[in-house]
Order: C-alpha cells, then structure tokens, then sequence
C-alpha cells in the first residue's frame, strides 16, 4: 500500500466505524478492521475521525466582479480548500455574449490547471443564449464533463441576469442532456426600487444592503423558480439559500417529488442581518445578504433534518481596500466573503457539539454534492474511489484568524470564531496536501474532474 491510515473512526454518510483504509494509486484499496499490511506511509488515526474530503460545490475563484476581481487565484484559492479539507472545489466560470460554454470552460482551465491544488470542477454561468446556439453547445458541455449550468436572476447591470424565459430554456435544456441548473433567485427590479429609494434618501450603510434585499425578495425569486421547475419537471439547484420563506416553498416542492436541490452556506447559519449595523458591516456584504434570526434557526432545521442538500461556501473575497469602496454607498461594496476554508471544519464542528451527526456533515459537505453534481468517484470511503481523505481531531480547538488562514485575502469574516474539532490532514488522491496547520500540497496537482450526466 502507499497509506494506510489506522484506527480511524470511518465516517460515511450513514455511520462511523472503527477501521483503517488502506491507499494506492491514488485510490481507496481496502477498508477493514485491522489491516495489517506494509505501506509506504502509515498514520495512526486513533482517537480522530476520518472522512470524506470535503466538495466546496460553489466558489468563485479570480472572479472579474464588482469593478475589481475576487481576491483568490486558483491557487491561493485551493490551498485554503486543502487546508480547511476540501479536496474538490467547483468554480463557476462565467460566458459572455457571443462566447460559447466550451472556449469559456477552456479558457478558465487553462489558468485553474497550473495552480490548483485539489481537484477542480466546472459550473457555466449563462448570461447569453447567443440566439440558441448556446443551448445546442449543452451536449458537448456535458460530454466534456461540464454538467451544470447556472443563471441570476439578479446583476443586470453586471450583464449577467437572465429573464424567465431564458432561465426556462436553461432549464429544459439542461434536462434533455442530463445536466443540472443552477440559479441565484433574487428580484432585481425589487432590489433596483428599493437601492434607487434608499440612494435618494442618503441611507447608504451597509445596512441598506440588506434592506434593499430583505426576506421576501429572495422568497419571491425562490418560489417562482420552483414553479418553473416543477412545472417542466426540470431539475433545479438552487444556490446560497438564505430565508426561511423561500427555503420552505423549495422543501415543500421537494418533498412532493419536484427534482430540486437546496444549498445554504455557513456564513447564513451562523451570522445574522445585525452584522451589518457594525462598523465593518461592509466585510459581510454578500448577495443575497445574511437575513434575520428566524431564516438563521430555518436553515438549522433544515440542515439537521434533510431540506437542505448541500453546504457550500461562495467564497468570492475581496480585499479591505475593495470594501472600503462603499464605506459611504452600500451600492460600491463589491458583493462576496471568504469561506472556502472554513466549511468544512464548522460544519464538522457542529457535529462535533451534536448539532447535527458526522453522517449528516458529510452528506451535506461531500456525498450529496458529488451525488447531484455526478461527480461519481468523490464524496465517499469506498474502495475504488479516490483516496480524498480529511484526518479531524475532536479535541482541536483553533480560533479563526486571518493569520492563520491560508487564502490571500487580507480579512475574514469569520475572525475571532473558535471552533472545537479541526482537520490535522488533508489527502487529495491519497496524496498529503495540508498537514497541522501547514499546507504541504503541490500547485498544478489538482486535476479537472469530468462528471457524469444524470442519465
Ligand atoms: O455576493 C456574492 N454572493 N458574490 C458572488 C456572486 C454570487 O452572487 O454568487
Ligand atoms: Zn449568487
Ligand atoms: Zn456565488
């Protein structure tokens, strides 16, 4: 073997066993109680759990945004996964009017292959059908392994929203190949009366942000895209959900047999809209915007009881400079906070207090993103999938810092958060990547990640 890892408790999505795993060629090999084999490496995991890595399923990477672009790079990007234990990340990389799914995934490929250093995957953003050719480019999309398109319902002036009709073409299309839509549900018109009101008025704290986009703007935008999907039985990702009326329309469709899948991200279970009365509300300016306690304690329900499927970060930064912006006019705050490594370990962290259960974490973090976005050889200790591995000790207590995170951004907003439990190692196809605090990876290692289509 090349690594075995000893006396580990095995979390998979459904329970945690005492085992070891045994690794080679970047492969899971063996499972079992004792193995007593030569390896190349051998690590005693007694007294930790091992898991899953995790798949941060939303992230935007060297984004052109907001008049500047996101503060990771593929690489600084990809390490702080490697070192918050995210073995795969999937970026969205965006086309443009008159560009095709293919050349746009090419190109963004061709800067994330270099530098990344856990595997990568790709969600298309579509901002423009380019009169139909696009959707006929939807197969080769999905045979190249790009099985996921996304659009916004929001960011009109960015030149990236779509209208409904584009968003239901998107959807039935996405359909007949076998990929997923994915969607940012907000009204724009709703968030542009509101902005315009609030400008006039000289209320421009970052506390208009989330006035400007409160609960039922994001429920409106919700409800209306599980109609669509419902009613062309299409299948609907919804991301970044935040409110609690939006989020209960999408588990009711669900529940009833709609094909939609829900993700949340850390930052809405853990902060609440109060963060943008403090001086530095800015930092936490993301779209849509931390909503109210009662969305807070839905999302928590619903990550504890299966509403929601995935957790992911949109980890989209931008430097203090870049926030500072719109120190006098919310509108000028580029929107996104860091995320990408801290996922995982407050997840996990939340297992750790009982929260919810390590099975539940890993579902949520790994097996139901790989399961819904065909990533068919992550998101589980199994023999024969990749050897993504995230060694965690329960008794690990590290306070969030940006000193001693590993992205280039300059401010965190999860700064001063202790958390108990933390990854001790990270293994991308059996290979050490993040060891104690340290990043011992390689840039250029992570690999593209072809997924399957859903049929
Ligand atoms: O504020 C955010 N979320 N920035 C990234 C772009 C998006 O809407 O996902
Ligand atoms: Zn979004
Ligand atoms: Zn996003």
């Amino acid at each position: 073997m090349d690594l075995l890892i000893r006396n580990g408790m095995l979390v998979t999505e459904t329970e945690v066993f005492r085992g070891d795993i045994g690794v080679q060629n970047g492969k899971i090999a063996l499972i079992g109680a004792s193995l007593d084999l030569p390896a190349a490496r051998v690590v005693d995991a007694g007294g930790k759990y091992v898991l899953p890595g995790g798949i941060d399923a939303h992230t935007h990477l060297a984004m052109p945004f907001g008049g500047t672009v996101s503060a990771d790079g593929y690489l600084s990007g990809t390490r702080a996964a490697a070192c918050g234990g995210v073995t795969t990340v999937f970026d969205y990389t965006m086309q443009r009017k008159g560009k095709g799914v293919l050349e746009t995934v090419e190109a963004r490929r061709a800067l994330c292959d270099p530098e990344a250093c856990v595997d990568y995957a790709f969600h298309c953003i579509v901002t423009d059908l380019n009169g139909g050719a696009l959707l006929d480019e939807f197969q080769a999309s999905v045979d190249y392994g790009v099985t996921s398109f996304k659009c916004f319902f929001v960011y009109k002036k960015e030149g990236m929203m779509v209208d409904d009709a584009t968003f239901l073409k998107v959807l039935l299309k996405a359909r007949e190949v076998g990929a997923i839509t994915n969607l940012h549900a907000e009204n724009p018109d709703v968030i542009d009366m509101n902005v315009a009101q609030f400008l006039r008025e000289g209320k421009t704290s970052a506390w208009y942000h989330y006035l400007s986009r409160p609960e039922f703007v994001e429920a409106e935008a919700d409800k209306r895209a599980v109609h669509w999907a419902k009613s062309v039985d299409a299948p609907l990702y919804i991301v970044h959900m935040a409110d609690q009326e939006g989020l209960e329309a999408a588990v009711a469709a669900k529940r009833a047999g709609a094909p939609i899948f829900i993700e949340t991200c850390p930052q809405y279970l853990e902060f609440t809209c109060d963060v943008y009365k403090r001086p530095d509300g800015r930092n936490f300016v993301c779209s849509p915007p931390i909503k109210g306690e009662e969305s807070r304690a839905a999302l928590w329900k619903a990550v504890a009881d299966g509403g929601i499927d995935t957790v992911a970060t949109d980890h989209c930064p931008f430097q203090s400079y870049e926030k500072d912006w719109g120190k006098d006019d919310f509108t000028r705050i580029p929107n996104g906070c860091a995320g990408i490594e801290n996922l995982y370990p407050y997840m996990l962290a939340a297992a750790n207090e009982g929260k919810i259960t390590f099975p539940r974490a890993v579902q949520l973090c790994s097996a139901n993103p790989a399961r819904i976005f065909g990533c068919t050889e992550k998101g589980s200790l199994t023999v024969g999938k990749d050897a993504d591995i995230v060694v965690y000790d329960p008794e690990k207590v590290v306070t969030i810092s940006v000193g001693n995170m590993h992205s280039d951004s300059d401010h965190t907003i999860w700064e001063g958060k202790t958390l108990k439990g933390y990854p001790v190692e990270t293994y991308v196809r059996g290979k050490l990547v993040y060891r104690d605090g340290q990043f011992v990876g390689e840039p250029g290692y992570g690999r593209f990640v072809k997924r399957a289509p859903s049929k």
